[in-house]
């Protein structure tokens, strides 16, 4: 179907029922579950899927030019076989940097809401059935988390929790300062409050997040500043709750403290997803990283001393304009110095609006495609090695979920590998959200096969 002749008249005025779909990053499947339990509180409820949703709400990523083109082709299949369609929200990244212009590209589309503006959906729904234009992208003073209701009762026992949102780092490759704006961080007594009505829902693991969520600051109950690392030990204080992660983090903001908090705070995983990008410092300066490889490995350095056996893992671009051959070498080398225990990579793709975008020696794709073959076979490699070298070890993981198989349970350790065993009928009875002791007994490429020693962890 053409972008551009999808029926403009939604099948109802006033939606019932709703279906979220997120994409991208982790920020945006908090949003998504944010903007569920405010259509919960308003007497909306959840459909099964987006075929049966009076509206569907897609929050979109605008971090690589694929992610963009997914929505566009979504928001055609959202078309059903007797020519009707559900009301189309567009939200996230997208909304933010295209605004207007999505729902002229795409006629089928109600309302566009950017990721700083979403506690307003309520509005913009009535809007929208009124037959008004309904787009908001503003980026309000106050925030949107005072305008949102209190998070409800969790199904799984790991929930994320949102503490700063934006950047103001400006990688000159990156759209998330123009998408996301400006660094804030939520306040101490926010965080709190949240994440103790998570526990009290049934979280037992909570994974902080912020595009820079190590750049989080702010006042305690007691007006001292604190950083993130007097975060996660406040709410580590908090008793049923056993597992503390975040993401992502940069560079830059890994303080000594957050450093220490490795070593000292039991319920701090040991788990640093820390993004270099490139292993070569002139690329590194003209992605205005800010930090060289070295700095970067003395990082890597003092956080294996503070925590030994912590996974390390990260972010590459490969192709980024102007990286010649020599300089792509360095990211390899960068990559067998460190030993990643998992990591993403991806091919550098032009964001319109950022710097990167115009400047001279864009790679070619088929010099893209091989880096990143390179890059990932190394990856993939060393993956492999982290996980192979956790067999034998004794190790509590969560359960998250049953598996396929009947009796087979699903949980993660604490270096974010999935486990899985099977349940025996000699067992104690294990519920989703138990931690429980394993003997890790193989390791495959993406899941590691355990078998519960003879107690439930505590
Ligand atoms: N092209 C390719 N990858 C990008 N990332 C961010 N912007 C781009 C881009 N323009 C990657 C970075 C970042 C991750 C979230 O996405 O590696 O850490
Ligand atoms: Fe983008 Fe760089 Fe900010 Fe990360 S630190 S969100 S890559 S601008």
């Amino acid at each position: 179907m053409n972008r551009n002749d999808a029926p403009k008249a939604p099948a109802k005025t006033t939606p019932a029922t709703f279906h979220v779909k997120s994409f991208g990053c982790q920020m945006n499947v908090y949003d998504g579950e944010r903007m569920a339990e405010m259509l919960g509180t308003r007497g909306m409820t959840a459909a099964a899927d987006g075929a049966q949703a009076d509206l569907v709400i897609l929050n979109t990523c605008h971090i690589r030019e694929k992610a963009v083109d997914k929505v566009y082709s979504d928001i055609g299949r959202l078309r059903r076989e007797d020519g009707s369609r559900p009301m189309i929200a567009v939200a996230g990244c997208v909304a933010q940097a295209e605004g207007a212009e999505i729902s002229r590209r795409a006629k089928s589309v109600d309302i566009v809401v950017g990721p700083q503006a979403y506690h307003r959906l309520p509005d913009l729904i009535d809007k929208a059935g009124r037959g008004e234009e309904a787009v908001d992208t503003d980026m309000p003073a106050a925030s949107k988390f005072g305008a949102l209701p209190g998070r409800s009762k969790q199904a799984r026992p790991t929930a994320f929790l949102t503490i700063m949102e934006g950047c103001d780092k400006f990688c000159t490759y990156c759209v998330v300062p123009y998408t996301r704006g400006a660094e804030i961080s939520r306040s101490w007594t926010a965080i709190l409050d949240e994440a103790k009505a998570l526990v009290d829902g049934g979280a037992r693991e909570i994974t902080l997040l912020g595009q820079n969520v190590n750049a989080w600051t702010g006042e305690d109950d007691r007006g001292r500043m604190q950083g993130m690392d007097g975060l996660v030990r406040e709410l580590a204080k908090i008793d049923a709750l056993k597992r503390i992660r975040y993401t992502t983090s940069h560079p830059n903001d890994m303080s000594d403290g957050l450093i220490a908090a490795h070593g000292e705070v039991d319920k701090l995983m040991p788990f640093l997803h820390l993004p270099v990008q490139s292993g070569n410092d002139r690329v590194l300066r003209a992605m205005n990283r800010s930090h060289t490889a070295d700095s970067y490995l003395r990082i890597i350095e003092r956080v294996r001393q503070a925590r030994p056996d912590i996974a390390i893992s990260g972010d590459f671009i490969v192709g980024f304009p102007g990286e010649s051959d020599a300089e792509f070498e360095d990211t390899l080398k960068i990559v067998e110095q460190v030993r990643y225990a998992q990591c993403y990579s991806f091919k550098y793709s032009p964001r319109p609006g950022t710097p990167a975008a115009d400047m001279d020696g864009q790679i070619p794709m088929d010099v893209m495609d091989d880096r990143l073959a390179r890059l990932q076979a190394l990856l993939n490699r060393q993956q492999a090695e982290f996980n192979a070298a956790t067999v034998g070890r004794r190790t509590d993981i969560l359960l998250e979920r049953q598996g396929r198989y009947p009796g087979q349970l699903i949980g993660k350790s604490p270096w974010l590998q999935s486990v899985y065993f099977t349940v025996s009928p000699t067992m104690p009875d294990l519920s989703i959200g138990d931690m429980v002791e394993v003997d890790i007994i193989s390791a495959g490429a993406n899941s590691l096969a355990g078998e519960p020693s003879r107690r439930k962890a505590a």
